[in-house]
């Protein structure tokens, strides 16, 4: 594709086939990040600092706190990412930043962090839709090419999308009401256990029985999904043991178990339907041990399945260079706006 620079307005050619290296941050949430990735899959730089702790104290993220910690570390995540990558910032070809959807205040920053550094330097700049750089995640280290199905799972997302190609991407569903990070995160905290609880319930999950409790499964149609009702029964099932000491691991292992299987069987329906022999699952939620072995059962009925290494399922910016690199809807308008919402997937 041809991008122009800013200032000179030269073409560059950034995309596939083209030699580039493309430098991204990302600032949606709580991990302040900043990556630089060559053609897409060789990650040459990967720097992110996780503001986990900060929020830990409140249970969740708040927002203004947010931003103003991602004001304070962007340039040293930018500078540490140069050194990592050995590179000057002339040595780059273009500068990418993630426009949505987030927290703004979050997004403000690092899209104005790169939307400097493409008019300091005189290169492209391209704008990328965060849920696109979770699915471009799998492109990294990995020769993936579309179709396929993307599972996309994070705190604030749960989706199942058809991958056309790097310019048609459609969503054949989604979630109603919570995502299932949202659902993972909610379940800890009523059962005591720290902000975000995802990756710990994951974990005690793993040393409970996964049959120990029947929970409900709610049935939605299509390609949707729906998980606040089975949080309710997770409620519901705590305060039946009226203060008397909870069966935590087998909790989270009778949680975990439906909400994989509910996911895994409808990217099953997804991949009858569009005939594809791929899957990909993306999302912060994508390090789940469960949803992980589920999806790669898959193989025994020929898919080939990838799954992002852990270290690119949360939030990084190297997904989001490897975005700017291959999908060619983004935003390359040095004017765009930061959204909090999904609207589409461009
Ligand atoms: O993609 P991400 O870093 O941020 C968003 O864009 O939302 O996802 C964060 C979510 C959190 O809800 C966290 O609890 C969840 O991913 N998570 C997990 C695991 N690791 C992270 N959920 C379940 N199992 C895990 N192992
Ligand atoms: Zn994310």
């Amino acid at each position: 594709m041809n991008k122009k620079s800013l200032l000179s307005g030269k073409d560059t050619q950034i995309g596939e086939n083209n030699n580039n290296i493309i430098m991204a941050i990302e600032s949606s949430c709580d991990e302040t990040a900043c990556a630089v990735v060559r053609n897409g899959r060789e990650v040459l730089a990967n720097v992110v600092a996780s503001q986990i702790k900060t929020h830990a104290k409140y249970g969740g993220v708040i927002p203004e706190v947010a931003a103003r910690e991602h004001l304070e570390t962007i340039n040293i995540v930018i500078q540490e990412a140069l050194e990592q990558a050995n590179l000057k910032p002339i040595e780059i070809d273009a500068f990418a930043g993630t426009v949505g959807p987030g927290l703004v205040g979050c997004l403000l920053v690092g899209l104005n962090a790169a939307k400097t550094m493409a008019l300091i330097y005189d290169k492209p700049f391209i704008g990328i839709n965060h849920l696109n750089a979770h699915i471009s995640a799998n492109y990294l280290n990995t020769d993936l090419k579309p179709p396929f199905i993307a599972l996309l799972v994070s705190g604030g997302h749960t989706q199942i999308i058809n991958v056309k190609s790097n310019s048609e991407t459609v969503i054949m569903g989604e979630t109603i009401d919570d995502a299932v990070g949202e659902a993972y995160d909610k379940v800890a905290r009523l059962m005591g256990l720290p902000y975000p609880g995802g990756a710990t319930l994951d974990k005690l999950a793993r040393e409970g029985n996964p049959n120990a409790f029947k929970l409900p499964e709610a049935k939605v149609d299509g390609y949707n999904f729906s998980f606040s009702g089975l949080k309710t029964a997770v409620l519901r099932l705590t305060k039946s043991f009226d203060g008397k000491e909870l069966p935590i691991n087998d909790i989270c292992a009778s949680f975990q178990e439906c909400v994989s299987s509910t996911l895994i069987k409808k990217v099953k329906k997804a991949l009858d339907e569009t005939g594809y022999k791929q899957a990909v699952i993306a999302g912060g939620v994508a390090a789940n041990s469960e949803i992980r072995r589920k999806m790669f059962e898959l193989e025994k009925n020929g898919i080939r399945v990838n799954a992002p290494e852990m270290k690119f399922c949360t939030d990084n910016a190297a997904m989001v260079a490897s975005c700017a690199y291959f999908f060619t809807n983004s935003f390359d308008d040095i004017n765009v706006e930061v959204f909090s919402r999904v609207k589409s997937l461009k």
